[in-house]
């Protein structure tokens, strides 16, 4: 057998990057980068074990839970427009503002159109193309598939998305994309989208749309997952980019501060799980109260 080469990433890009163009220094800073997001980003307990998605997964939940959750949802769903906003007008290049409106407009509800397909219908949503030259739909909006869900479970428009919705931890969560996320600082912003985009590959679409079939199946076989099952096959599509992403973004910027980078992504995971733990001791405490009361 032969014995497999066990480099890290850091040595495998570095082996690659050598015989490029790019200066020796600028590679030695992209590795070490790298090293530190491997040692300092990606084992975050929001990346590694969330709890509430893990145990959402089962489908063991009422529909209180759900209307609780989709509230919650649906409050960072709204907020992550201001950030995705404060992202694009802080965008360093003209390609970044670029890169940012497309998920901004879209969000909005402007479809991704294909630009090798002639015609799109209605019904067809594709998970990669562009906003350029295509339809905005009111019904489109990101928003409106989670309100169309919600609507099954008996919630309404007045119930969702506003700030007042929002438990503390939602709303912390929401500031936190817009300061980090959306920070004019390009290390900081870059780091903290680095990190929201190895937090959404790492699973957890695919852990809560597991947990609603079972909760569809059992008790709302006409629940809408569209809202789930988009961005999942969204993340799909991403996840393998995110790496060339960053090398293309890092290469690009003449000067990445790698301190400011790391602390943007940590803070924004900090952020992430607070969303999720909230959630997560909103259900224990309810499960408790629920023992308490039988
Ligand atoms: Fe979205």
């Amino acid at each position: 057998m032969v014995p497999s080469f066990a480099g890290g990433r850091a040595d495998q890009i570095r082996a690659r990057l050598e015989g490029s163009a790019y200066p020796r220094e600028k590679i030695d800073k992209y590795c070490r980068l790298v090293e530190r997001i491997e040692k300092e980003l990606l084992p975050h307990e929001v990346i590694v074990n969330n709890r509430y998605t893990r145990w959402f997964e089962s489908g063991d939940f009422d529909a209180t839970e759900l209307r609780h959750f989709v509230t919650q949802f649906s409050v960072f769903s709204n907020f992550f427009i201001v950030a995705q906003l404060l992202k694009t007008i802080n965008a360093p290049t003209l390609e970044a503002m670029h890169a940012s409106k497309e998920i901004l407009m879209n969000e909005l509800g402007v479809v991704f159109r294909n630009p090798e397909k002639k015609q799109q219908t209605e019904e067809e949503v594709e998970a990669e193309g562009t906003v350029n030259g295509s339809t905005f739909r009111f019904s489109s909006a990101h928003f409106e598939w989670l309100l169309r869900m919600a609507t099954h479970l008996g919630l309404e428009f007045k119930d969702l998305g506003k700030r007042r919705h929002g438990t503390p931890t939602t709303l912390f969560f929401c500031d936190e994309l817009a300061r980090i996320y959306g920070a004019e600082d390009t290390s900081t912003a870059l780091g903290a989208s680095f990190a929201v985009e190895n937090w959404a590959a790492a699973g957890f679409w695919k852990e809560l749309i597991r947990g609603l079939t079972v909760f569809k199946e059992r008790e709302c076989p006409n629940l809408p997952l569209g809202f789930f099952t988009w961005h999942d096959m969204v993340e799909d599509q991403h996840a393998r980019h995110t790496w060339d992403e960053l090398e293309e973004e890092f290469f690009a910027h003449d000067k990445v501060d790698e301190d400011k980078f790391i602390q943007g992504g940590v803070e924004m995971l900090d952020g992430v799980l607070a969303f999720w733990n909230g959630l997560n001791d909103d259900r224990l405490a309810r499960e408790t109260s629920h023992r308490a009361a039988s």
